[in-house]
């Protein structure tokens, strides 16, 4: 599994935190960036990542902006993406769990770094539950 990851200004430095996590744990990551913190759009960096993310059968997504609401709202007017704004931990296990979320959004100025951490542990180490859950997703994601 790769991981890619991409943020705006607002989150540069909660991506390099999360980047240096996830290879701490000896996961593939790959950082569309932006790599400085001038001024970008959210919408942009969420376009990237959803359209590489849909030419990759085996990664998922994490999108970082100010508050993880404009990411959350572009990357989900992607078919095929399933994207989650989390704020806690047990809100991410459920939406790999129960929604299949591949992307996993956050906010950089709502949650510090070490929370960021401990929601991107419990959104890696979940897994889709199928099931009934299946047919919810294909009601809206057509798949
Ligand atoms: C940028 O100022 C801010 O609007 C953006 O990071 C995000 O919060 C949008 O939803």
């Amino acid at each position: 599994m790769k991981y890619l990851i991409a943020s705006d200004h607002a989150a540069v430095g909660m991506k390099d935190e999360i980047i240096e996590y996830l290879k701490s744990i000896d996961l593939k990551v790959e950082d569309l960036g932006p790599n400085n913190s001038s001024s970008v759009d959210y919408s942009d960096y969420a376009n990237k990542l959803c359209e590489q993310l849909k030419q990759e059968s085996d990664a998922l997504g994490i999108l970082i902006c100010g508050t993880g609401i404009g990411m959350s709202i572009a990357s989900n007017k992607h078919k095929g993406i399933r994207s989650a704004l989390c704020s806690e931990p047990l809100s991410a296990r459920f939406s790999k769990q129960h929604n299949n979320a591949n992307v996993l959004c956050m906010g950089a100025r709502i949650i510090g770094g070490e929370l960021a951490k401990d929601i991107v542990s419990s959104w890696i180490n979940a897994s889709f539950e199928g099931g009934r859950h299946e047919g919810r997703i294909k009601k809206f994601c057509g798949e």
